[in-house]
């Protein structure tokens, strides 16, 4: 562990020196910065010491013995700095990556206990909107960054598919529905039905829907049957799409799998006297003292409530030991409401909502209304649009095709998958750019440029670092003469190497996946300074192969932290 190894160093040594405890001083170092010199500093202030800091800093600057891995310390007012030895530094950071290859940025967790983690969660029959997008893709993020904290997780796809909606769905497609329509597309037909029916609402259309849904209810086969039909139906069709996300859920669980757990939480609620019943005899949980209101959870005609089902899911989830929502910023008063009643009634403990906020101006050619797989077509097609500029490029992707992992693409195949995946990365990093609560607006034309802080900009770094890896013929090897890597740029690429480890652990600790994504631009950007200055062509071939060992530990971490946030890295463009 390369920066972790430096601080270690630091620490230990400062601890002799001040008496400070180890653990104190290693928290206090943080992440190297990149620079030439003084890459850790401590703030002695934060020692709380009666001591005058500035003299003390003074004092400890001079008592500090260089050794193997730290050259220098050096006091400037109240602040203590280090600077690193660069060729052990370099040398360490390369080791490192080199061992840990694909794991390299992961951490071990101390209570590996399971996370479960509730994201995407559309609903059937209804449009895939702005907030299924975000939740799908912070979703992936939040799944991704707990499994590199060496967390194990589960993915539920909490569907909503059931309620009064379902029977008049069911009446609708009795009406207008078409089974090649369905089989084809169950999504895009399901939705148009719904629409129909909904426009044509009359009294009698609304008391066939009721009675079927009751029918449903009731556990009716018949009825039962068509409506598993359509979630299963929709739920292949999603998973196609997902898929083209590189997203997969370890569960599609939904709304409708509560019910049998409905009563038992009842029960529950009543067993720890939760429930409060109204004049109107409707029930409720009184959260006044903690400023969330009074909830209803079973409505004065007995039915259940969104609220009352996500209670019940959590007996069905066995408790889980930690769970995290990622729900919309609109949601926050009812999600805090859920884990307060949770709480109460003992159902779960450390419950978190990952919420983020609108996306505007978001509609696709087909239309406003928008379903995640126009989405991801429309990117696709523009990211076509934008490859067919560059005909050289084009036809070379045309011939030579693409690998990924053990298939392989070529012709017309092959450009449609990049340009797929640079559709994806396009739409994935214009999501997780900013903070999540800030709201953003959807602009295909920004998102696919190929300079600026896009998805595209990344892959284009990452793929051509692997041309170079494929045309300089240099082995990649841990065995070479790190001393030779004396310039500046490579100091500083493998400064920005180490410091992935600590950009992980911080954008889980916010979970904040802009964290990473900042972290990808500079790397690129270091990556694309470097690689101006180090040639690796024409060099000595020792020379050759240190700097190539340095250029496919920037490559391999633009990798790890693209996988991070949910994008395949191509490695041809
Ligand atoms: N289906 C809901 C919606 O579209 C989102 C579900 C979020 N998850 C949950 N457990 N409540 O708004």
């Amino acid at each position: 562990m390369s920066a972790t190894q430096f601080r270690k160093a630091i620490a230990s040594q400062l601890s002799r020196i001040t008496s400070c405890p180890e653990s104190q001083l290693l928290g206090l170092l943080g992440t190297p910065k990149t620079a030439l010199k003084q890459q850790f500093g401590i703030p002695i202030p934060r020692l709380k010491s009666q001591r005058d800091p500035t003299e003390w800093s003074n004092e400890l600057a001079h008592k500090f013995q260089p050794d193997n891995l730290i050259q220098e310390a050096s006091a400037k007012g109240p602040f203590l700095h280090f600077s690193v030895r660069p060729t052990e530094y370099i040398k360490q950071t390369l080791l490192q990556v080199h061992n840990e290859q694909s794991k390299f940025g992961c951490h071990i967790a101390d209570t590996p206990h399971t996370v479960v983690l509730d994201y995407s969660s559309p609903n059937i029959a209804k449009p895939f909107h702005a907030g299924h997008l975000r939740s799908t893709i912070l979703g992936n993020f939040v799944k991704r960054i707990h499994q590199a904290m060496g967390y194990p997780v589960v993915g539920i796809n909490y569907l909503g598919d059931w309620g009064k909606q379902y029977g008049l769905l069911a009446v609708g497609f009795a009406k207008y529905g078409d089974e090649s329509l369905l089989e084809k597309d169950p999504i895009h037909h399901l939705y148009n039905i719904y629409v129909k029916i909904n426009s044509e609402l009359t009294e009698q259309v609304d008391r066939e829907a009721n009675e079927y849904f009751k029918r449903m209810e009731e556990g009716d086969p018949v009825a039962l049957k068509q409506w598993k039909r359509f979630r299963d139906l929709s739920i292949d069709s999603y998973t196609s799409v997902y898929k083209r996300l590189g997203i997969e859920f370890e569960r599609y669980s939904g709304e409708s799998e509560t019910e049998p757990y409905i009563q038992p939480l009842y029960n529950l609620l009543q067993s720890k006297n939760l429930i409060h019943t109204t004049d109107d005899g409707a029930w409720t949980v009184d959260l006044s003292a903690y400023d969330l209101g009074s909830p209803v959870v079973r409505r004065a005609d007995g039915t259940s409530l969104y609220l009352t089902r996500d209670l019940a899911n959590l007996i069905l989830r066995q408790s889980p030991q930690k769970s995290m929502y990622i729900v919309g910023t609109e949601q926050s008063l009812y999600m805090q409401q859920m884990f307060k009643i949770a709480e109460l009634a003992s159902l779960a403990t450390n419950m978190h909502h990952v919420n983020f906020g609108r996306v505007q101006g978001m509609s696709t050619r087909k239309g406003t209304v928008v379903f995640l797989q126009d989405i991801l077509d429309t990117a696709q097609e523009q990211m076509l649009k934008n490859l067919k500029e560059n005909p050289t490029k084009y036809n070379e992707l045309l011939t030579l095709g693409v690998q990924q992992g053990d298939q392989h693409w070529v012709g017309k195949e092959a450009v449609d998958q990049v340009a797929d995946q640079l559709g994806t990365s396009a739409v994935i990093v214009q999501d997780l750019i900013a903070k999540r609560v800030k709201n953003y607006s959807f602009s295909y034309d920004r998102m696919t440029a190929a300079r600026g802080y896009t998805g595209v900009y990344l892959q284009y770094t990452h793929a051509r670092m692997c041309a170079i890896e494929r045309k300089a013929n240099t082995p990649i090897t841990p065995d070479c003469d790190f001393s030779l890597l004396e310039e500046k740029e490579a100091f500083e690429l493998a400064l920005t190497v180490s410091q992935f480890p600590d950009i992980v652990k911080s954008s889980y600790q916010s979970m904040e996946p802009c964290v990473v994504v900042h972290y990808l631009f500079r790397l690129a950007h270091v990556m694309g300074q470097a690689n101006s200055t180090l040639r690796i062509k024409d060099a000595d071939p020792k020379l050759a192969e240190a700097r190539m060992l340095l250029f496919w530990a920037a490559r391999t971490t633009l990798a790890n932290g693209l996988k991070l946030i949910g994008i395949n890295p191509l490695e041809r463009i």
